[in-house]
């Protein structure tokens, strides 16, 4: 969607897959959707170095809304638990130099059982998120038909910019309709949305991540050309940080998503996050990766008979990345290749190892390396021509 945001994917924090519909305020307060979970993680993105790194938007999902709309129609914040208003939490996340995002769902319901966003109700939501000072709506597809929802995406879009505030638009409506085409129709959806979801809910665990994995690069030459600057594929949240990864998968999903030009919507608990999950979330080349402004979204280049699949993605500056995955389980394996097996152009490269946070020596396209790759870990490397990191080296 051309309104100029987003020109990079998006970058936060999101409360769905680690807090999900908690709304037992009275017995788990600190772990319930209600404006202090919100409060306490914008605290955290401030505090920890998250919003200098990029990590700007605190997402509010399902399960925020009363169960009734006002007396105006118009939604409002359960009472209880956002006893504040949304405004005012708008203004807290403001005033800390982040932004706020919101859900809604157009259908009769959210997948929660709140009121959801009909077709009558889109320009009176537009306005109240703006009205708000919401930066960011995902608007779900719940309770919603393959008709409501062909007028009503594109409708939320031209109500979001009928507002007059900038506001982030994330569609799920792919993820409604298979994901691909004929049924969905990708030059559409870079025309309404900044981003969109295509697949499933990701889970807590390394079998969600790996089918996630699977479907985008398997569909790729679909998904690939629809991503750009302004309008990106989401694969889903990251959950590094949680319980279901360890760390070799964590560091598998940071460079596979950095490699996907993914969103990269952290939905962890950032006031108990371990050091070694802050570490990887926080690793300043693989942001970089991901956030490069050529905005061009990588793919799985191979899909060896070892379990070892190469994923590659160009960047700004003549640079690219790649990631040597390991699908094996048996112990680090030991891969030979080139840059040129890899269909790099004649040259001396400077790879930069990003895990390892450490420069390789100079490497020529023809010469053969080896990388060793964990059980379903990576190996991720930075790529300048070499000629170009002299030129950084002399800066
Ligand atoms: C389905 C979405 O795909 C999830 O990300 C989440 O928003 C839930 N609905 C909320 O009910």
């Amino acid at each position: 969607l051309d309104n100029g945001l987003m020109r990079t994917p998006p970058m936060g924090w999101l409360a769905w897959e680690r807090f999900r519909c908690n709304i037992d305020c009275d017995n788990d307060p600190k772990n319930c959707i209600s404006q202090d979970l919100f409060r306490d993680m914008a605290d955290r993105l401030v505090e920890d170095g998250w919003r200098e790194l990029g990590y700007v938007y605190v997402n509010i999902d399902d399960c925020w809304s009363s169960m009734q709309r006002d007396a105006q129609g118009r939604l409002q914040p359960d009472p209880k638990r956002f006893p504040g208003g949304i405004a005012k939490l708008a203004q807290y996340v403001h005033d800390r130099g982040l932004k706020l995002g919101i859900y809604g769902d157009l259908g009769t319901h959210t997948c929660g059982g709140y009121p959801g966003t009909t077709l009558d109700k889109i320009e009176t939501d537009a306005r109240t998120f703006a009205e708000w000072g919401v930066d960011m709506l995902k608007l779900d597809g719940c309770y919603s038909n393959a008709t409501t929802q062909e007028l009503g995406y594109p409708l939320m879009s031209k109500a979001l910019n009928a507002t007059g505030r900038m506001i982030g638009y994330s569609c799920s409506w792919p993820a409604y309709q298979g994901g691909l085409p004929p049924t969905v129709n990708y030059s559409q959806l870079g025309e309404i949305c900044n981003l969109w979801r295509n697949y499933g809910d990701i889970q807590d665990s390394w079998t969600s991540v790996l089918r996630i994995v699977d479907w985008f690069s398997d569909n790729q030459d679909i998904l690939q050309p629809a991503a750009g600057p302004g309008r990106w594929n989401d694969p889903d949240m990251l959950i590094i940080g949680d319980y279901g990864l360890s760390m070799d998968q964590s560091q598998s999903q940071m460079a596979l998503w950095a490699i996907m030009a993914a969103p990269l919507f952290m939905s962890n608990d950032l006031r108990t996050l371990s050091s070694s999950a802050r570490f990887i979330l926080q690793n300043k080349v693989a942001i970089a990766i991901n956030q490069d402004p050529l905005g061009v979204q990588g793919r799985r280049l191979l899909k060896e008979k070892s379990g070892v699949e190469v994923f590659w993605r160009p960047l700004s500056e003549g640079a690219s990345a790649l990631v040597f995955f390991s699908r094996r389980t048996d112990m680090p394996f030991r891969y030979q290749t080139s840059l040129r097996k890899l269909n790099y152009t004649a040259g001396t490269y400077k790879p930069y190892d990003v895990f390892m946070e450490k420069p390789l020596g100079l490497l020529k396209d023809s010469t053969d390396f080896v990388v060793s790759i964990n059980p379903s870990g990576v190996v991720m490397w930075f790529v300048p021509p070499a000629a170009q990191w002299q030129k950084q080296a002399e800066r």
